[in-house]
């Protein structure tokens, strides 16, 4: 917590370390409330810092020193100080050094998750991004890189298993058999944040992988005994993953060993530390009846995701903080590449799409807007957001577009080639592809650094007489938070002209405009091109697989967009007209409500979308996309101010009903059609299936005759796996009446004693859409297997209710005021989790203006209360600006 007005930190202040450390020596003695750590460090001045050194300050939060030792030497009082901050040694040495420093820290005291903390009797760490600053005093910084030898201690009861980064080198016992110890050497320089230890009574399932050039690579993956048979899935991803990046990449693994934990208390969803990485429980354990196909999905990518640091963060890791996107964003690109091969990639496009749009533009569009490489912050934690991770990735995806694939693996091998083992920047990364290419990618850096989505409006106009088309593209870029002027950014649109009978016209332009793979370069702000030879007046589709993070405007006609959907060969696009078609008439049904006029007629889109879903030339996986209408969050967006959210979520159930309605009989055959008969297995196939027959029994049951409760009771009650019981009582939760609230009974007698799986059971109780919704989650609160201290639960329980727009946005603040009050509670001992719960306040100057005072009044509780932790601050203060 902050006595002072935390400052911030630019990017344009960023200054070497005066000193390096080449070798770390860790001493680790666990214990739950003392546990002592030795560090004897060899350091020496840093060469590439020019100028003045001054004193050595070391960072070092909630830690106890006992001793500091330079040189052989201990020092006295009189030679070093500490604050809340760190260890300052006045005078250090000017050529390399020895320094031993001896502390205490208190892991079950350590509600925040950071550092050194017990998560479930086992001792685990979360070092990213300034974590290790609370298990010794150290250089904590991306840019300090070392070689780490640790020796773990710890009661050999308690704790059996004993891990670290790196290989195993040593073990033995210590007091009798009482005590034990374990060594690790990691080889590979590493940056502190990727530094990893555990201590703990796990249970483990081992398996090897054999690399490339045939080096044999021992797997592990760690969990609570018991658990070990629903380890075989990650075991699974974990294989293909590294398969995937040899192939796709080049890139192999580089230690003896890979091991996995799982633990139950962690802030995020997992973490890449060397050769061990962490993960939370959720993300690793999965079987048919505990685990949907939606966490078997987030369970591969994670571990994909994971795994590929190794290469995308930890053999070339981010010389600050400022340039997270160097790993984030290009990881998320690799394991959206991973995900596309292990399924239809439109499909996977479409996913990556709808997460970008439903969390990233929202937030571009806001007071926490920031660019992918933002220029300063006051919490480093702050910026893990959808903007470095997703807009980071479609900057990548962007450069892959321009490039071509072929060019664009060439500039990633020699990122691998210059960069390994060094700290480096966006710059480092960017040139690459420069170099390779011949390519200037001057304007493209305005990415990194311009915050806001651009708008990009186009208009085509068809001439018949000279047979040409010209379409006109205009870059709008409105003003974010500190920037108030804007530069026009290279675009690479995607495009197709469809000819009357639904094919892709060849696409001639005139003049010095480049067409490749029918990739326009945009560049100005505004820009005509034009296309020569069109037969007739052609339908643009146009940002084809959306081939740029902007917001498309074009004049389309219900019979282009109709066109579209059935005709586009970009299935992305067939996908995209449908939710366009969609959007536009729930944004006109939301402003007839709202002024009681009659909402325009869906029929001919009904029709549509009943001709797709069952199109049995489709992928299934494709018509279950297109029967999921556009979300009250991404209507909110579009509609953009003055938001109503009960008007929302009305114009989008009376049209899921009437959808229902009127086709009722093809939904039915479909879900008929869509049984999966075989056992329960996550391939792509069944999951196909199921998610069309899920999304059918969703809309059904909107219809809500008895027929049709009774349909998803039954779903609910006979399935054989959770995918298909979750979506039953997904279901059954819209409902009013005994079968929802038997359901959910049911469920809870069922799962009560699996935390994970128990979770559903709490999040589908947040989301129902109703204002009495509040009362239902205050209760569940107090509900004994409910905890503030567990990110998941909080999640799971406060975080779905403050996703809920209906629920959450009450016209009586109340849903607000409850957020606000949680959210002081857990600033209170984990600052990082509340901080990201206080985002859902993110886009509260859209609300119409009854609600806008209300959450304006309890973001303004927030602010004035103390004491107050950076993270909080720092996104109240900017939320309300
Ligand atoms: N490095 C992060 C985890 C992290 C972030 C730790 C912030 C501490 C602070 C990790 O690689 C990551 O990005 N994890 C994601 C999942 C991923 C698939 C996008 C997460 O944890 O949500
Ligand atoms: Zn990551």
């Amino acid at each position: 917590m902050e006595a002072e007005t935390p400052k911030a930190i630019f990017l344009k202040d960023y200054k070497p370390s005066g000193w390096l450390i080449d070798e770390v020596h860790l001493d680790i003695a666990l214990d739950p409330t003392e546990t002592r750590v030795r560090s004897r460090l060899q350091m020496r001045p840093n060469p590439a810092r020019t100028g003045r050194r001054g004193p050595l300050v070391l960072d070092g939060e909630s830690l106890t020193l006992d001793r500091v030792v330079l040189d052989g030497k201990e020092l006295s009082g009189k030679s070093f100080s500490t604050d809340d901050n760190g260890l300052r040694i006045a005078s250090p040495p000017d050529k390399p050094f020895t320094l031993e420093i001896e502390t205490r820290c208190n892991p079950s005291a350590n509600k925040a998750l950071s550092g050194l903390y017990l998560s479930k009797g086992i001792y685990c760490t979360q070092c990213e991004a300034q974590g290790f600053r609370r298990i010794t005093y150290f250089l904590d910084r991306p840019d300090v890189l070392a070689v780490y030898t640790v020796r773990i201690e710890a009661d050999s009861k308690a704790a059996p298993v004993l891990l670290s980064n790196g290989n195993p080198v040593e073990r033995g016992t210590l007091d009798r058999g009482h005590r034990h110890y374990a060594i690790w050497k990691d080889p590979h320089p590493k940056p502190s944040y990727l530094f990893a230890l555990v201590g703990g009574l796990l249970g483990a399932i081992t398996s090897t992988f054999k690399t490339k050039s045939g080096k044999k690579v021992d797997l592990s993956i760690y969990v609570e005994p018991g658990k070990e048979e629903r380890c075989a899935w990650a075991m699974d991803c974990l294989k293909r993953s590294m398969r995937w990046d040899e192939e796709r990449f080049g890139r192999e693994y580089d230690l003896d060993v890979f091991n996995i934990v799982a633990v139950s208390d962690f802030n995020m969803g997992a973490m890449e530390n060397k050769g061990l990485n962490i993960f939370n429980d959720r993300l690793i354990l999965a079987s048919a009846t505990t685990a949907t196909d939606g966490d078997y999905f987030n369970i591969d990518r994670v571990i994909a995701h994971e795994y590929f640091h190794n290469w995308t963060g930890d053999r070339i890791t981010c010389r600050d903080w400022f340039q997270l996107c160097l790993k984030e964003g290009l990881t998320v690109f690799r394991d959206q590449l991973y995900s596309a091969d292990h399924r239809a990639p439109a499909v996977q496009r479409i996913y990556d799409v709808r997460m970008l749009k439903a969390r990233q533009f929202p937030e571009d569009a806001g007071p926490l807007a920031h660019p992918v490489r933002p220029d300063r912050f006051i919490e480093i934690n702050n910026f893990y957001t959808s903007t470095v991770y997703e807009k980071g990735a479609e900057l990548c995806r962007m450069v892959q577009t321009l490039l071509g694939e072929k060019l664009f693996r060439k500039g990633m091998d020699l990122y691998f080639e210059r960069h390994d083992g060094e700290a480096a920047t966006v710059e480092d990364f960017i040139q690459c592809f420069a170099d390779v290419s011949g390519r200037d990618f001057k304007q493209f850096m305005t990415w990194y650094s311009q915050a806001g989505t651009p708008g990009l409006v186009c208009d085509l106009k068809y001439d018949a007489d000279k047979r040409t088309a010209d379409l006109t593209v205009e870059q709008v870029l409105l003003p974010t938070p500190g920037q108030s002027t804007k530069k026009p950014l290279q675009i690479p649109l995607k495009l197709g002209l469809l000819g009357g009978n639904g094919n892709d016209l060849p696409l001639e332009t005139k003049g010095p405009t480049r067409i490749e793979n029918g990739v326009l370069e945009i560049t100005k702000r505004k820009e005509t091109f034009r296309f020569v030879d069109i037969p007739s007046r052609p339908v643009p589709s146009l940002l084809r697989s959306f081939s740029a993070p902007v917001n498309l405007t074009i004049a389309l006609s219900d019979d282009d967009l109709l066109f579209l959907m059935s005709h586009d060969s970009d299935a992305f696009n067939r996908w995209q007209a449908g939710q366009d078609y969609a959007t536009r008439l729930l944004v006109a049904s939301v402003k007839a409500l709202r002024k009681d006029k009659a909402p325009p007629d869906p029929s001919r889109f009904i029709e549509a979308l009943g001709e797709v879903a069952s199109d049995e030339m489709l992928e299934p996986a494709l018509r279950a996309q297109t029967l999921t209408l556009p979300s009250e969050t991404d209507l909110a967006r579009v509609i953009a101010k003055d938001i109503d959210p009960d008007a929302i979520h009305k114009a989008r159930n009376t049209l899921r009903r009437k959808l229902a309605q009127n086709l009722g009989a093809r939904l039915e055959a479909i879900y008929d059609d869509m049984a999966v008969k075989e056992p329960y297995a996550p391939v792509p196939e069944q999951i196909a299936h199921r998610a069309l027959r899920n999304s059918v029994l969703g809309l059904l049951t909107a219809r809500g005759t008895a027929a049709d409760v009774a349909r998803a009771a039954h779903h609910f009650s006979s399935a054989s796996n959770l995918t298909d019981e979750i979506a039953g009582l997904s279901a059954l939760s819209e409902t009013r009446g005994s079968e929802r609230k038997a359901a959910f009974e049911r469920f809870y007698e069922r799962w009560h004693d699996d935390h994970i799986v128990i979770d559903h059971w709490f999040l589908y109780q947040a989301a129902i859409p109703h204002p009495g919704t509040l009362a239902t989650v205050k209760k569940l609160a107090r509900h004994p297997l409910m905890s503030l201290e567990n990110p998941n639960k909080v999640r799971t329980l406060i975080g779905a209710f403050a996703a809920n727009p209906v629920a959450f946005n009450r016209p009586d603040g109340a849903g607000y005021e409850f957020v606000a009050e949680r959210i002081l509670q857990i600033d209170r001992f984990n600052p990082q989790l509340a901080a990201r719960l206080l985002t859902a306040f993110r886009s509260w100057r859209t609300l119409e203006s009854t609600r806008r005072k209300l959450a304006e009044k309890a973001l303004k509780g927030i602010a004035k209360s103390k004491p107050l932790s950076r993270d909080v601050y720092e996104i109240v203060t900017r939320t309300l600006e």
